[in-house]
Formats: C-alpha cells, structure tokens, sequence
C-alpha cells in the first residue's frame, strides 16, 4: 500500500525534528539531562563513570595522563581483563542467560550459547591457544566470518592477553597475508568454510594461499570447522601448519584458564583499516580506556539492558561488530542475535522473521542496508509481527528519505533511531544523541555524546566558528577513553595520519594537539552535525571503507595497465562505489573486456570482492597537474556528473573534457 502524497507522508516528510517516544524515554538508561553538563564541567574524570561500569583487579592511579600528546593514556595504573568483564562476571546472576543466538543459513540451524556455554568455549579456546603457543602480547591474526567461532576466539586471546587481528572474511587471501605480515603473527585462527547465499564456501583455500603469501612464517593455524567435521570439499595436508580446533578443544575440553590480568593501557586488538596510502593501517585499541567507552556508550546510546534481545546486524570482522556486538554488549550482560549469510537468503524477509523469532528489543544496522530494505519494499516487512523500541544506524550519511521510510515502516513509529558517527579509530561513538534527551533530526548524526569535543577547522587549519551551517573538517578538540593508541609499530604515520594537519606538532601542551577524522561535515545552527563524508582519499562502499590507493595498487598489478586512476561516484543504494579510469600499455593485444576482466579478478584477488569496481573506463590519458600529479577530484567530478571545476593547474585540460565527453556522451 502506498501512502505517497498522502497526509502522514508530507507531515514526516516537512518534520525536522522527532521527539523521542515517551514510553521510550521513561525507560532510558540516561534521562538526566545533567550528563552533559557533568562531564563538561568535570572533564576528564566525569568519564570514571565509564570504567566504573567494569570490574577492575586493580584500581586506576590517573583517569587521563597527557603528558606526552598524542601518545594519551587512560586509567593508567588500573588492570582488568576484558573477557572477564564479558563473560565471568555474569555468571553468578545470568549463567543460563542466552549471549548469543546464533542461526545458520538455514534457519533452521539455530545455537543458543549460555553465558555458561561461553565460558565453557572461551576458557577451552584460550587453553588451545595456549597449546600452539600462544602467548600474552602475541599478535593472533583471525580471518573467521559470522559463527561462534568468532567472539569466542576474540574472547580467548583478550582471556590470555594476547591481541587480536580479526579480518573481515571477505578480504582475500593477499589482504590476509599484508595483515599477518604487519602485525607479525605466528599464529592464524581460520575455518574451513562457511555459507553465502546457501553455497558452501571453501574459506580455508583463503588461507593456504595467504601462508604462501606471507613473508612471515606462521607456526600454527587454527581451523575451525563450520560442521561438526572438516568439510569434504576441505582437505588438510600432513605438512600444512593447520591444526584442528575440534581436536585442541577435546583436550581441553574441562579447562579453566585465569584470565590475565591487563594494564589498562595493553593493547587489546588491533584492527586494520584504510587510510590515504596503499598499505593500510593497524589501529591498536587499548584494554581499559576502549572497554570503558564501548561499555559505557552501548549503555547509554543503545540503551541496552541485560533483559534486552539486542540485534546489530553487522559483521564482527569491521570496528562495529568488535565493539557493538562483542564487547560493548557481552560487558553489560545482554542477550545478542547473530546470524550467517545474508540478509536476502533464503527471502528478502529474512532479518525481520529473525527478529519476530527472537522478539527483538534493539536493532541496529546502516544507510545502506536500509536503502536496500526500501528497494525490496515494505511488503516484506509487514509480513512479521516485531516491535523495536530502539534503532541505530553507522557508517554512511543517511538521507532523510531512507531515514523515514526506516522510520515507519521498521520502528513502525514508536522506535527511537540514533545516528552514530564514529571510526574504527575512534573505538565507540563519538557524534550521537542520547536517545532519550535529544530529538531525533533525520539526516543528522546529531550533538557530541558527553564529554567528546568536535569542532570543525578550515582548509588552513584555522578553527572556524562554532553552528554557523558551513562544511569544514571535522576534528576532535579533546581525547577520549575509545580513542586508538597508535598505528601498530608506526607512531610516525599515527601523527602523520591523524594529528600533523591541525596540532602544533612540536608542543606537548595537549591543546595544541587535535584529532582529524578525514570527514567533512557541517555544524548546524542548532549544534547537531551533519557529516557530509571523507575528504581524503578513503572511500565508503556500502559501509565498507577502501582506500584509493589501495585499489590502485591492485588496478596496477595487471600487466596491461599503464596507469591507472580510482574515483568514488555516488550509488542510490550503495553509498559510493568505485570507478577505475584506465591506459592501457602501449601494444597491449588483449581486447578492453579482457583488461577490464583482469582489473576486477586483480581487485577481488589483492582486496575481496566487496571492493569491485563498478565501472572500468578506458581513456588515452589521464588529467595530471604540471608536476605530473593525477587530479582525481576531477575523474570524481566526471563519474558523479557534476561541473569539472578548476582545470587551470592541468598540464593539458582538454584531458578531462574528453573523458567527460567518451563518459558522458552528448548528455
Ligand atoms: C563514515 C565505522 C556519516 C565516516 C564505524 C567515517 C559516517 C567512516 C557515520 C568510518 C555516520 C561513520 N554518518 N558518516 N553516522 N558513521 N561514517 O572506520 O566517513 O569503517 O570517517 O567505522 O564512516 O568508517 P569505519
């Protein structure tokens, strides 16, 4: 049924802001107004709110010590273990409490895995971690898509004090070997396959070929199995490092394992991430300031509660799962759903009979799932009976239009949606409302969550007025417990990256020391910033972040490539997607499709497959400055069809007029 042009339609649609539901704010977590103002005025210590929220073997000394900017520590002096804070610490009051619920492709494969169970797994994980060497402070590569498998190993190396280096599963085997390379690791945890859209997928083949890769020599890869057996499509070779989880976990099957104890500032995981060069980077999180921030943020902003059934329906290998599936939630005791394949198999209304199922409370998904709802349509929807109290999204803008139609049709409106701005360098949310104290604006991340300093800066490094409604570059004034502790071995490119453009590099007054997120954005004459999007050259793929160089460097493997250029067009459902501008070598006998075939196998090879070009376009030449520098702003015009702009600093401008002109044809 269509309700187009009718009544409600145009009252939601000329509303700018929504008040959150009364029933919802009678229940919230936070309804004090006051946090705001407590922990302005009483900054930094006002976050001891947030490690409070833990239990600690040892009480911190300093909530914040500054004193060498920006190498920021936080509880220093105070020892915890995360996987206690997740699991042990339950038991007394919710061991037969499901933590997670898990459903396979088929849904009629479903797991329920007590906060008992999870103790029994994580304690017998960490023993079997223990077993092929594993040590505190050793850096464990996972490469495990969405099974129990996953958190489990996440939890059994924070048990034993050794940092993980989770994967995304869609990352190739090349991608895997850069990562186990950079990080060193010597020990890989892996499973032999998994399902995508009701195929079985030889997930292992993966990891053979990364270990080939590799210059680093793994001692030891840990294999789950996705059955009860190693799959038959799946073999295991004598002289292979692989070792079968299910035959360390019978070992260990009744043991316990004391979970260590950490300083607060031990690095917790790693999580590498795009930036503006091919090689990406390992944002190193810490133990205590991240528990605190991610605990404390899934309290107040996703208003969880231990009787909830929380649902975020994201992959555990990006920054969300990590900190809004695993240990934000698992912190505070909820029940959490997690589930394999995709949202569209075996019916595009899978999500929402998952969350009939289970009479999900909290749901929490991005823009581009969203858009994609929408395209498939309400009719999908409607079919089953739930009734969310609570709605996130992350990663992407999301237009007013997805976020209404989000509105109705999923939160049936009487859900409260928050808009959550955040990186995977920043550890939590950092630009948020708090649901039940600010009205919801769509299109809005909204105001800083408490205690988080965002400003925006110009184009030379001067900080501009505050909620004036123009774009700058969005910048953090103040540190904060989530915040990434440097780029694993590289503190030089963590102030490259991170700080350089806007700190007074030389001072170590931490005034002088700001944080760039790499986004524009915009500060609204009402506080609430609306975040417009990266400005560097890091793009936002259905949620996933690709950087430019990256993918170039993948384009330029192909022998037939003389150069090549990348460029972000926006995509109605995607968000962007990437576009490559090729020239072909001189003499190249293969036809353009054979290039194109091989560009695309050479990008699904060096990155994953999310990361396929959309558009491959041939040119003769690329629009370069007179230094040689290729100009991809105007390669972004060209692809998004909007106005070249500036073409004076070209060596030859009639370069970009005639790749406009081959794109766009006459139009
Ligand atoms: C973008 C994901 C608009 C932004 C948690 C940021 C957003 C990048 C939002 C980080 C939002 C994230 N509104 N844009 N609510 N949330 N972004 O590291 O460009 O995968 O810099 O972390 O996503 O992506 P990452």
């Amino acid at each position: 049924m269509s309700e187009e042009g009718s009544p409600l339609e145009s009252r939601l649609t000329e509303q700018e802001y929504f008040r959150p539901p009364t029933e919802f704010v009678g229940q919230a977590n936070v309804s004090d107004p006051d946090i705001y103002d407590r922990f302005d005025e009483n900054y930094p210590e006002a976050f001891e709110e947030y490690a409070e929220l833990l239990d600690w073997d040892e009480h911190w000394d300093e909530v914040l010590d500054d004193s060498n900017p920006p190498f920021y520590e936080w509880f220093s002096g105070g020892q915890l273990n995360a996987s206690y804070n997740c699991i042990d610490r339950h038991l007394d009051e919710r061991k037969n409490q499901a933590a997670f619920i898990w459903e396979g492709t088929d849904s009629e494969e479903r797991e329920t895995i007590t906060y008992q169970d999870l103790y029994n797994r994580v304690n017998a994980a960490a023993a079997s971690l223990r077993d092929v060497g594993v040590e505190e402070d050793d850096v464990v590569t996972c490469h495990l898509p969405m099974l129990p498998a996953l958190p489990v190993t996440m939890l059994a190396c924070a048990r034993i004090g050794a940092p993980h280096s989770e994967v995304f599963a869609g990352f190739s085997a090349q991608a895997l070997a850069d990562r186990i390379d950079d990080a060193d690791s010597d020990v890989v945890v892996t499973c032999d396959g998994y399902y995508r859209r009701g195929e079985f997928l030889n997930h292992k083949e993966k990891c053979d070929e990364a270990l080939e890769l590799a210059e680093s020599d793994v001692d030891s890869v840990v294999l789950w199995t996705r059955h009860d057996e190693l799959h038959e499509d799946v073999e295991i070779d004598g002289d292979d490092p692989y070792v079968l989880a299910d035959d360390l976990l019978a070992d260990n099957e009744r043991a316990r394992v004391d979970p260590v104890s950490r300083d607060a500032e031990d690095p917790l995981f790693l999580m590498y991430t795009s930036g503006t060069t091919g090689q990406p980077k390992g944002c190193q999180h810490r133990t205590g300031g991240y528990m605190s921030y991610v605990t404390a943020t899934s309290k107040y902003v996703l208003d969880i509660e231990p009787e909830d059934t929380y649902w975020c329906a994201a992959d555990i290998g990006w920054i969300t799962g990590h900190s809004y599936i695993v240990y934000g939630p698992l912190a505070l005791g909820t029940t959490s759903v997690m589930y394999e394949d995709t949202p569209d198999h075996p019916h595009k209304g899978r999500i929402w009979e998952i969350a009939e199922r289970y009479d999900v409370d909290i749901f929490h998904t991005s823009p581009t799932a969203v858009r994609m709802f929408m395209k498939w349509g309400a009719e999908h929807v409607d079919e089953y009976d739930f009734d969310f109290r609570h709605m996130t999204t992350v990663g992407e803008p999301i237009q007013p239009e997805a976020w209404l139609w989000y509105y109705k049709h999923i939160g049936d409106e009487d859900a409260v949606i928050v808009d959550t701005w955040w990186q995977t360098e920043t550890g939590g949310h950092l630009i948020t409302n708090l649901p039940a104290l600010k009205d919801m604006k769509p299109g809005s991340a909204g105001l800083p969550a408490p205690g988080i300093q965002p400003a925006l800066y110009d184009d030379g490094g001067e900080p501009m007025e505050p909620a004036t409604g123009k774009a700058g570059n969005l910048v953090i004034e103040k540190p904060w417990p989530g915040m990434l502790q440097t780029v694993y071995g590289n503190d030089e490119r963590f102030i490259e990256e991170y700080w350089q453009d806007f700190s007074d590099t030389d001072s170590d007054d931490p005034e002088d020391w700001v944080y760039k997120a790499g986004d524009g954005a915009v500060h609204e004459d009402d506080g609430y910033f609306r975040v417009l999007g990266r400005l560097d050259d890091v793009m936002n793929v259905a949620g996933h972040r690709l950087g430019t160089m990256e993918l170039e460097s993948a384009v330029s493997e192909v022998q037939d490539v003389a150069e090549a250029a990348v460029a972000a067009r926006d995509h109605d459902e995607k968000g962007e997607v990437p576009d490559v501008y090729v020239v072909v070598r001189e003499g190249v006998s293969a036809s353009n499709e054979e290039v194109r075939d091989r560009i695309i196998e050479a990008v699904e090879d060096e990155i994953g497959k999310f990361a396929r070009p959309d558009r491959v376009v041939f040119v003769e030449d690329l629009p370069k400055t007179r230094s040689g520098k290729i100009m991809r702003r105007l390669l972004e015009n060209i692809s998004n069809g909007d106005e070249l702009g500036n073409t004076t600093t070209l060596r030859d401008p009639s370069v970009p007029e005639d790749i406009r002109d081959q794109v766009h044809g006459d139009d």
